[in-house]
């Protein structure tokens, strides 16, 4: 049988993963060990875990050293990496938004020469450069980036907003939103040709998994948009 190497995000997102996988019959109790390995597999099923930084999911998945990854969209959004994204797997939900001081609100556009600090620079840049066809300057911080504009490094940030405490705790607020994020299964682009009898299934299976677990009157989970 040939090995499929899924690439899960370190964190949340991987526990969320092995519970959806085993939600759709695969089992991945090796994967649930409470351990410091990284690599863990299961050699009867065929199946191998890497436990990487989320950030370098899509980097395992493009080089195929993993076959599948699981990353949320904000991750695949910044690396731009050239991938199969396959299935919307609805958890992890978030949004990508420039957000700021209340004071600012409605007049972002009246900002020129804006500093925007981000933990996603070419996510922030597309959207001030190529989406708003305004020339900003780009601040790359790696984390608390609502820091920025409350100590006077930048005027707005470009971040994932989940449940909008960070914002309302620090006076901030969302000024717009750039795009709906939730957790992604992306497939390495010769793996999915390579190995199609061994994803296409597994691809199905997770699908189907997703579509009982919407709720009733939605499309299905895994078509949908955001
Ligand atoms: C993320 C994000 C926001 C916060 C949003 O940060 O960058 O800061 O969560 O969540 P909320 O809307 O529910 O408050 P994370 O926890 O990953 O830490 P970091 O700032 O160090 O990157």
């Amino acid at each position: 049988m040939q090995v499929l190497t899924i690439a899960l995000s370190k964190g949340r997102l991987a526990d969320q993963a092995i519970d959806l996988f085993e939600a759709a019959g695969y089992n991945c109790q090796v994967a649930r060990e409470k351990s410091r390995r990284l690599i863990l597999e299961d050699e009867a099923a065929g199946l191998r875990f890497i436990m990487a930084k989320p950030a370098d999911v899509p980097t395992y998945v493009d080089y195929g050293a993993a076959d599948i990854g699981v990353v949320g969209k904000d991750t695949l959004l910044e690396e731009g990496r050239l991938l199969y994204e396959v299935l919307n797997l609805g958890f992890g939900a978030c949004r990508m938004c420039v957000c700021g001081p209340t004071a600012l609100a409605g007049k972002l556009d009246s900002i020129p020469n804006k500093r925007v600090a981000t933990k996603y620079p070419r996510v922030a840049r597309e959207y001030f450069e190529m989406h708003k066809r305004e020339s900003v300057e780009i601040i790359k911080l790696n984390g608390s980036v609502e820091l920025a504009p409350l100590i006077g490094l930048a005027e707005v940030i470009v971040d994932i907003v989940e449940s909008g405490r960070t914002l309302q705790e620090n006076g901030l607020q969302i000024l717009e939103t750039i795009a709906p994020i939730s957790a992604r299964m992306v497939v390495n682009r010769v793996s999915m040709k390579m190995k199609a009898e061994r994803i296409n299934p597994l691809i199905q299976a997770v699908r189907r998994q997703l579509d009982l677990n919407r709720p009733a009157g939605g499309g299905p989970a895994s078509d949908r948009e955001e």
